[in-house]
């Protein structure tokens, strides 16, 4: 399964608006936590990124917990509301600092329009095939609820279970084309959550592109924007040469 995809150079918030609406928005900004040169804030994108989603669109942000406290007015004036947060847990991480814990995760947070109700944004929650077998009775309703039947679901051994907001996932030490190169078994998963199949992801901050071999693999459109020109030109080479899986005859 092919979709078309796109890796544009340039800043994003005069490149990106005019190519969505989108129906997700993948943004991995510098966090702006340290005093490293490439470490800087970038202001100003939110409410370009709220314009060019689609209604029933989302948009998921990485960040540490500081990056988002020092900016969560600004998703509050660019008309965006939070929904959830998945803690990505990596099998090692950075330590700038020897008298604090050695930080081993990054947080990925969803949010969408604050002018759309939650139940219209395309969710399609994942799920992990690791149920246990097991018969979960509906709670019992207060009377003001009006006389609901008693109801239950049974899950079986095996079965679909839904997905832990902690993931723990390998990062790409070693093989990465960007030092902060995210984890395609990552970005799959936000990709399958909050994209329709064949729907466009714009991932703003592209980095390697990791995003855009994330799309072509779901069958879904991209178009990605990095602002270093070197990089921006191996990120579509990562892209371009990834052979999306053939289709299985089961063979
Ligand atoms: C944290 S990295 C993204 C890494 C990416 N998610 C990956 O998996 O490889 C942030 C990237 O945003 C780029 N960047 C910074 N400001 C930008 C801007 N205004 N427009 C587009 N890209 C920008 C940086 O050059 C850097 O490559």
């Amino acid at each position: 399964m092919t979709a078309p995809w796109t890796l544009l150079t340039g800043d994003c918030r005069a490149v990106m608006p005019p190519r969505g609406p989108f129906d997700l928005i993948v943004a991995d900004p510098p966090y702006g936590d340290t005093s490293l040169a490439w470490d800087r804030r970038v202001d100003g994108w939110l409410p370009l990124a709220r314009a060019a989603l689609r209604p029933s669109g989302s948009l998921w942000v990485f960040g540490s917990l500081r990056s988002f406290m020092a900016t969560a007015a600004a998703f509050e004036e660019a008309g965006l509301r939070y929904a959830q947060e998945i803690v990505w847990e990596k099998q090692n991480g950075s330590g700038f600092h020897a008298d604090r814990f050695k930080r081993v995760h990054e947080l990925v947070v969803q949010f969408y329009r604050a002018d759309t109700p939650w139940s219209a944004v395309h969710n399609a929650v994942q799920t992990t095939p690791d149920a246990t077998a097991r018969t979960v009775r509906r709670k019992q309703r207060p009377p003001h609820t009006g006389d609901i039947n008693a109801g239950h679901y049974v899950s079986r051994d095996g079965g679909p279970r839904l997905m832990r907001s902690v993931l723990a996932i390998r990062n790409c030490h070693g093989r990465a084309i960007h030092p902060t190169e995210k984890p395609v078994a990552l970005l799959d998963i936000l990709v399958r959550t909050s994209c329709p199949a064949g729907g466009l992801v714009g991932d703003w901050f592209a980095g390697s592109g990791a995003v855009g071999a994330t799309c072509r693999l779901a069958g879904r459109r991209y178009v990605g924007c990095e602002t270093d020109a070197a990089m921006a030109e191996r990120a579509r080479a990562h892209i371009a040469a990834l052979l999306p899986f053939p289709a299985g005859d089961g063979a």
